[in-house]
């Protein structure tokens, strides 16, 4: 199949799925209002990657925290390939320095927005083709 389908109606905010597309985890997060404040906060400057990375957007797209997200109005989901930009593990959620995610095979930290911060991986965490089809259900790829 190329393309999946989930439902996020049950993810409250704080909590995240993984799904899986094209044999790679997907990682789903709605984040909290804090969280999102977190990455708001954090200049442009002080990104090792200031790339979007995101599949739905040019690729010269900055990685500000909305064009990271799934954009106006539902800037709380976060749709992610779950492959760490180093060399590939899959990274833990909820965790590292930067409260987002972090790999565990050479310590790589990724900030709630997805963004490397930390540790050798290269880009920020890759955002792949997805759209809302309703309120509560993503469509990726
Ligand atoms: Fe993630 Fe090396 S594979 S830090």
């Amino acid at each position: 199949l190329a393309s999946i389908e989930v439902d996020v109606s049950s993810i409250e905010p704080g909590m995240s799925v993984t799904a899986k597309w094209r044999g790679k985890p997907i990682f789903i997060r709605n984040r909290t209002a804090k969280e999102i404040e977190e990455a708001n906060a954090v200049a442009l400057a002080d990104l090792k990657d200031p790339v979007a990375r995101n599949a739905n957007l040019p690729p010269e797209a900055a990685a500000t925290d909305i064009d990271r997200s799934a954009g106006e109005g539902k800037e709380n989901w976060i749709v992610m390939i779950g492959s760490c930009t180093h060399l590939g593990c899959v990274p833990l959620g909820q965790a590292g320095d930067f409260g987002g995610w972090f790999c565990p095979c050479h310590g790589s930290h990724y900030d709630t927005a997805g963004r490397i911060r930390k540790g050798p991986a290269p880009e920020n965490l890759a955002v792949p083709t997805f759209s809302f089809i309703s309120d509560t259900v993503i469509k990726i790829g």
